[in-house]
């Protein structure tokens, strides 16, 4: 990795998208476990997310979106509530599946609404990242990675 060709911020928005990818793909499967009515498979996938998006949510909050902020304000305030709005229904599975039987539907719900907000982040925030960051940003980003971690495994080389 280099600071000159760009590769840095590559990564790491590539690392990003990868988690994006990862938490899509869980949410069809708990899509299929609410069809299933299996609320024990709709916790455990729910926690699979929240695992995911801790360390992914540290990156754009503590890394990308403070490089963003004096730019586009609003934007990054909203991704910001959606983020808190998406954790705390994600987070009342963090035990055991939720007694309030509405939970599978607030689920679902709130589900469509991360894929809607991951779709802003790779249609408009990562591509603006992508044009806007210095290199010092960019090693910042890659600073909170690095102490942050990674639900996911590494890329093959
Ligand atoms: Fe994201």
């Amino acid at each position: 990795m280099c600071e000159y060709c760009g590769c840095q911020s590559l990564t790491s928005i590539d690392e990003l998208t990868r988690e994006h990818d990862a938490v899509v793909a869980l949410i069809s499967r708990v899509r299929k476990a609410r069809g299933e009515g299996d609320a024990v498979a709709a916790a455990g996938l729910a926690r699979r997310i929240a695992a995911v998006l801790a360390p992914h949510t540290k990156v754009e909050e503590h890394g990308l979106f403070p490089a963003m902020a004096a730019e586009f304000p609003d934007q990054i305030a909203v991704l910001e509530a959606e983020h808190r709005r998406i954790e705390a229904v994600l987070a009342e599975a963090a035990d055991a599946v939720p007694a309030d039987p509405a939970w599978p539907d607030r689920l679902l719900d709130v589900l469509a609404q991360l894929r809607d907000h991951i779709l802003k982040e790779q249609d408009g925030v990562f591509p603006a990242a992508l044009t806007t960051l210095t290199t010092e940003q960019w090693e910042a980003v890659e600073a909170v990675r690095a102490r942050a971690g990674s639900a996911l495994p590494r890329p093959a080389a």
